[in-house]
């Protein structure tokens, strides 16, 4: 998110509007919290995790009351267009907002679960990736010193694409996410085959959208006879230094947004489907089922089975 908010706000500046940034997201805007961007606001932020300028989900926004106190902290700034760094509540809630006052806004997508629909990617993914690589690699090390079996759960509310593109990426044996109908016995079967041709442990990624991590774990002890060990990720995978690919996306998901905003969209957020970036209305995204890239389902199909 850092990068996004200095390349958005250094971005509007070269457009010649004058940016200010909101302190707590939704609950910054009711407080007004609101401040001119200032060159120190934006030095030093771009390879810190989480953001600088913090977040919240305030319910008070889905008051008018609340949502009119906004308004009025808007006004008198002489703000009139806004960039929204989030997910579905997010834009939805500044959705609302357009249609109370008419207030533009453009949305960059970020959340690590990717699974906005419209977009095939938001902000923060290619960081939680790295982390979830970087802590299956070293829980390799433990499996195969100690011949265990190791279930690592990973995030993503309910979707599998963390736990899918992680199980490829670190050589999974087994992956089980809600997008893929699992067969136990088959997992089973061909572990046991891996085991007599000489595998000694085993990593299995299950998304925490199954609610499979304690069973798996419990069933590799007593199907597989191997000493097993559940790992929850956690919330490791929402923060770090963001990876070279976020930063750039970022700086680019950014551009399109204020873009987007000069070119004089209202309620637009910015996609990113096939190598190109674009936007969507915000009604089309929160109506459309996100799916998951068919094809990265395909090259996990034989880990859940
Ligand atoms: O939506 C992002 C996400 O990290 C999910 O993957 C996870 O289920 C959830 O947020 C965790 O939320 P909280 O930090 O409120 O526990």
């Amino acid at each position: 998110m850092n990068p996004a908010i200095k390349s958005a706000a250094e971005y509007a500046q070269r457009c010649g509007m004058k940016p200010y940034v909101v302190e707590w997201g939704l609950r910054g805007l009711i407080e007004g919290w609101i401040h001119e961007v200032t060159p120190d606001r934006l030095s030093g932020i771009l390879h810190r995790g989480g953001t600088v300028l913090g977040s919240s989900r305030s319910k008070r926004f889905f008051d008018i009351s609340f949502r009119e106190k906004a308004y009025e902290n808007l006004q008198q700034r002489g703000i009139t267009k806004l960039v929204v760094i989030g997910g579905d509540g997010s834009f939805s809630a500044l959705n609302q907002f357009y249609s109370d006052f008419g207030v533009p806004f453009a949305g960059i997508p970020a959340t690590i679960d990717n699974d906005i629909a419209g977009t095939d990617y938001c902000l923060g993914v290619d960081t939680a990736l790295n982390m979830i690589r970087q802590s299956v690699d070293s829980i390799r090390d433990t499996a195969s010193s100690f011949s265990r079996a190791f279930v690592i759960e990973t995030m993503g509310r309910h979707c599998g694409y963390l736990a899918m593109t992680s199980a490829l990426a670190t050589g999974a044996e087994v992956c089980l996410v809600p997008e893929i109908p699992y067969d136990l016995d088959s997992i089973a079967e061909r572990m046991r085959d891996a085991k007599a041709h000489g595998r000694n442990y085993l990593l299995g990624i299950v998304a925490e959208g199954v609610g499979m991590g304690d069973s798996l774990t419990r069933w590799m002890g007593d199907a597989l006879g191997m000493d097993a060990r559940l790992t929850v990720l956690g919330h490791v995978q929402r923060g770090g230094s963001p990876t070279v690919y976020d930063r750039i996306m970022a700086f680019k998901f950014a551009v399109a947004a204020i873009d987007a905003l000069q070119a004089g969209e209202k309620n637009q957020v910015i996609t990113f489907a096939d190598g190109t970036f674009g936007s969507d209305s915000i009604n089309n995204i929160a109506d459309t089922k996100h799916r998951v890239d068919p094809d990265l389902i395909k090259l996990c199909e034989g880990l859940s089975r």
